[in-house]
Parts: C-alpha cells; sequence; structure tokens
C-alpha cells in the first residue's frame, strides 16, 4: 500500500488525474499544527470565543499553511486551572480549508467574571495553553478592568516584545485598535524578512496573518487573555476611505472582502462577524460590569473620503470642508447605535476604543496651523455630534486611539473651535508595537507641540502599549515604552502615569 500510494501521487499527477492526488493528501500525516498558537476574544459576563488556526507551514505561499485539503477535527477543552484537573467543557470543531483552517469556538452559559484556561488537540498534538476571562455581570461594581491598549506591529521594523511585555503586565483584556500588521511589500533594509509581497488577495492576506501568529512574542500577548480587535486601515489597505483605495489596482472591493474574510478567520471573533463579501460589521460594545463599557468602533469602512485634498495624511494650510457639519467619519448607522449606546449606559466609564487621533492637534510649529485630515480633525461636524452626546449623556468617557506610532495623553473639548470651551473627555493614545522603529522619548519639536496644543499633556515617542485600569473611583493609565525594537529582550518602563476621576475629564500627573 505505501509504495503503491506514492507511485500513485507521482504518475498521476504527471497526468493531471486529482483525484488519487486527492486521496494521498487525505492520507498526508498531521504534525505539529498549532504552530499559529490560540487566543481567545469577544467575552460576555457568560461566555467567549476560543480561537486557533491549524498550519504545518505558517509561510506557505498560498496563505493555508500547509495543510491538506480535507476537514480535520480538533477537539478543545475549557477548564477552571492551567493543568486541566477541572475541566467544566469540552466538545469537537471541523477545521476546513475555506476558512483557512480556523476554529472559532463560542461559549456560553460560563461563570461570570471567572478565569478560565483552554487548549486544542490533534491526534498527539496538543496546543499551548491560552488564559481567558468572562466579563463580570451585569451590575457587578466590585471587579476592576484593568485593560492593556496596542496598534501598529510592523512585522519588518523590529520584534514584537513590547507584545511580551504586555501578557507579563497579566490583563484582564487586550484591545488592539488596528494594524495588526502592514499590507506592504518588501521593504528596503528590514530588521525582520516577510513573507510574500504585498497583500492583494486572500492567499496574501491568510499568509501575512499567519506569518504575525506564528511570532512567539505575539502568541503570549494572545494566550495570556481575552482580546477585542478592530482594524485599522493597513488590515486592508494604507489610508482606505469607505469605498475608496489608495490605489486603483487590484480593483478595492474584492480586495478588501480578500482581507476582511482572512480578518475573520484569523482573529477570535464571532461568527455572526463573518464578513458578508467587502462589507464586515464590527463595531461592539464589551461590557464590564458596572465598571466600563467598552464601544468598539470602525472609522475605515463608512468614512467620507479625506477632506481639502481627496488624500489623506494632509498637514498643511486649512480649509472649510473639514469643518463640514454633514461629514462623516463613522456613517450614520454606527453614530446612532454609538449614541444609544451612551444614551443608555450605566456604566462608571464609557470607553471609546477607535483609531484616529480625536482631539484637535496643530502639528505644524509656529503661527501656520496644520491639522491631519485623516482623524477627526477632518471630520469636525461627527467629532462636535460625538462631543455633545457625551455631554448631553452625563458619561464619563476616555478615548482609546491608535495610529500615529506615539503615546499621547489629553483632554477632548466639546468644541476645539470655540477657545473657552470645557473638556468633556479624556483621550489616551498608545504608540505602536513597531512601526517608526526605535523612536526616542521626546524629540526636538515635542515641547512646541505641547505648548501650542495646551489641552495636550503627554507625549512620549517609544514603542509600546497601554495600560489602563478601570475602577469606580478611579481611571489609572500607565504609558508602557521599550527603548528598542530593533533587537529582542528589551524591557518596558513606565514613560508616564496619570489619573482620572469620575465625573471631571481632566489628566492628572501621578
Ligand atoms: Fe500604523
Amino acid at each position: 500500500m505505501l509504495f503503491a500510494g506514492g507511485a500513485s501521487v507521482g504518475i498521476t499527477a504527471a497526468l493531471g488525474a486529482a483525484a488519487p492526488v486527492r486521496a494521498a493528501a487525505r492520507r498526508a500525516p498531521l504534525s505539529d499544527v498549532f504552530r499559529l498558537g490560540v487566543a481567545s476574544g469577544e467575552p460576555t459576563p457568560d461566555g467567549v470565543v476560543l480561537w486557533t488556526r491549524l498550519a504545518m507551514d505558517p509561510v506557505a505561499p498560498d496563505g493555508l499553511g500547509g495543510m491538506p485539503a480535507r476537514p480535520v477535527p480538533v477537539e478543545w477543552q475549557l477548564a477552571r486551572d492551567e493543568n486541566f484537573k477541572r475541566v467544566v467543557r469540552r466538545g469537537t470543531e471541523t477545521a476546513r480549508r475555506e476558512e483557512a483552517h480556523s476554529v472559532h469556538v463560542e461559549l456560553d452559559r460560563l461563570d461570570p467574571g471567572t478565569e478560565y484556561f483552554y487548549r486544542f488537540r490533534v491526534g498527539t498534538d496538543i496546543s499551548p495553553v491560552g488564559r481567558t476571562l468572562t466579563t463580570p455581570a451585569a451590575g457587578t461594581a466590585s471587579r476592576d478592568l484593568k485593560l492593556a491598549v496596542a496598534s501598529c506591529a510592523d512585522w519588518q521594523v523590529g520584534w514584537f516584545t513590547a507584545y511580551r511585555r504586555m501578557a507579563e503586565d497579566h490583563p484582564d483584556v487586550v484591545a488592539f485598535l488596528g494594524d495588526y500588521y502592514y499590507e506592504y511589500g518588501d521593504y528596503k533594509y528590514p530588521v525582520r524578512d516577510q513573507a510574500g509581497g504585498e497583500c492583494l488577495d486572500l492567499a496574501g492576506y491568510r499568509l501575512r496573518q499567519a506569518q504575525h501568529k506564528s511570532d512567539p512574542d505575539l502568541q503570549a500577548a494572545h494566550a495570556a487573555a481575552p482580546w477585542v480587535v478592530v482594524w485599522d486601515d493597513h488590515d486592508i489597505e494604507n489610508a482606505w476611505a469607505g469605498d475608496v483605495p489608495e490605489q486603483p489596482d487590484p480593483p478595492f472591493l474584492p480586495r478588501r472582502a480578500a482581507a476582511f474574510q482572512a480578518y475573520y478567520e484569523n482573529m477570535p471573533l464571532r461568527r455572526n462577524q463573518r464578513p458578508d463579501g467587502w462589507a464586515m460589521s464590527l463595531y461592539r460594545t464589551i461590557r464590564w460590569g458596572a465598571v466600563a463599557n467598552l464601544h468598539l468602533l470602525d472609522t475605515r469602512q463608512y468614512r467620507d473620503l479625506y477632506a481639502c485634498t481627496g488624500k489623506s495624511g494632509t498637514v498643511g494650510p486649512d480649509c472649510a470642508e473639514r469643518l463640514d457639519p454633514n461629514r462623516t467619519i463613522l456613517g450614520g448607522k454606527q453614530e446612532d447605535w454609538l449614541f444609544d449606546g451612551l444614551r443608555t449606559s450605566e456604566a462608571t466609564w464609557d470607553v471609546i476604543g477607535q483609531q484616529v487621533f480625536m482631539m484637535e492637534m496643530d502639528w505644524v510649529n509656529g503661527e501656520q496651523k496644520g491639522y491631519s485630515n485623516e482623524g477627526w480633525d477632518g471630520y469636525v461636524g461627527s467629532r462636535n455630534r460625538l462631543t455633545a452626546a457625551i455631554e448631553e449623556s452625563g458619561r464619563n468617557a476616555v478615548v482609546l486611539t491608535g495610529d500615529v506610532h506615539s503615546h499621547w495623553a489629553g483632554e477632548l473639548k466639546r468644541d476645539h473651535q470655540d477657545p473657552g470651551s470645557k473638556s468633556v473627555a479624556v483621550e489616551l493614545v498608545t504608540t505602536s508595537i513597531t512601526s517608526a522603529g526605535n523612536g526616542l522619548d521626546e524629540y526636538p519639536n515635542t515641547q512646541v507641540l505641547l505648548d501650542e496644543n495646551p489641552h495636550v499633556k503627554f507625549f512620549n515617542g517609544r514603542r509600546g502599549y497601554v495600560n489602563a485600569t478601570f475602577t469606580q473611583k478611579e481611571m489609572k493609565v500607565d504609558f508602557r515604552s521599550l527603548a528598542v525594537v530593533t533587537q529582542p529582550h528589551y524591557p518596558a518602563y513606565t514613560s508616564g502615569s496619570f489619573v482620572v476621576e469620575p465625573g471631571i475629564p481632566a489628566l492628572n500627573q501621578v
């Protein structure tokens, strides 16, 4: 049999007869299939999603991880202890080629506010162990939320040590705000070589996702806590806005559909978040007892095109279009959903996790003003409607932001066009995991930027992440920084700490 099988593959493949090849693939042994690690996400008081994706060769060029075409049964276990002495749930899911052999296990009827451990098995292969937890029951005020916040992980420019340090800080939940990878082709002098070129199709996005998931530091961060994820631009294409791409080739909407499909496959998301072609609904609220509601926004899929130039990232002469009250960065439906969520919230904190700079920022030193048209400065109508909704609802809002590859903290004004306007929220901007390389704590123009934007209170230009702890009494934030990411193993240090009290949207340095 062995001999006959081996011979038939070569001969029939050469003759173009596919059936015996498929038969051989069905028999191919599986080994070391958990090279992409494990993850969990979307926690509720009674459930969570467990995720893995099988791959024997994470950088296989077709994006399918070197897996045979056949469906593979994957056993899973959930336990109260990391040694799996107290297993509370078990089952089997099928990993299918149509979803790149990813597995999404949606659990329900679990205990609220409880820590669990999980693992998967295929044959004799057993996955690494992940830790996850359910959120506290509605109304529970006694359980604090320790949230880690991150964005922007460019494989080619450095090591993902910041993810490792984040895991070592033992967060309850990780909020990832976009740019989980970069879709770009190869850089000239990469710190780390990436597989594949620019992501243009489903194979390309699957491969980029798989290579990232093969990173041990990223795996540690996924195994440490449930993640809640939203994309920004590079998860699809630099600076995309609604249906409008930066580059016309390849056709954008099929490309977006491919990126969304790979995004779903590779993230611990729920089945009802699966894309429908080039549409995928990602905005939602994660509830943490009576302490916090975490509203996660999508500022890419429904936004109007860039003001003033039609192109993103413009910092230069101001123009009236960005102030147009009809412009939107969220789209009407998402905006209604968010404002309704704020109006009906009963949590101490309403945390708004999103992608791009929300408070006003004059990026040009000196007399001249320069605003980015990619952030909310390019969508002032949207910003004013949101700040009005925060004010009217009387919520304690904390905005979380990524995208700009440096730490910032500041106060969001009710109306930044009105110099006497009061603050309605604080904004915490997390730096990148690696993007932009090592950076500096301060740049020559940092103090001028802070002086010319007095509502902005803090800057740090290293790589890292944010730890924010929400309690009934206060929110405390630690900005975590690493001096070096172009070499592995560097420690993290706290570059700034602030406390915010409920009812007073102001940053108090500690
Ligand atoms: Fe980025």
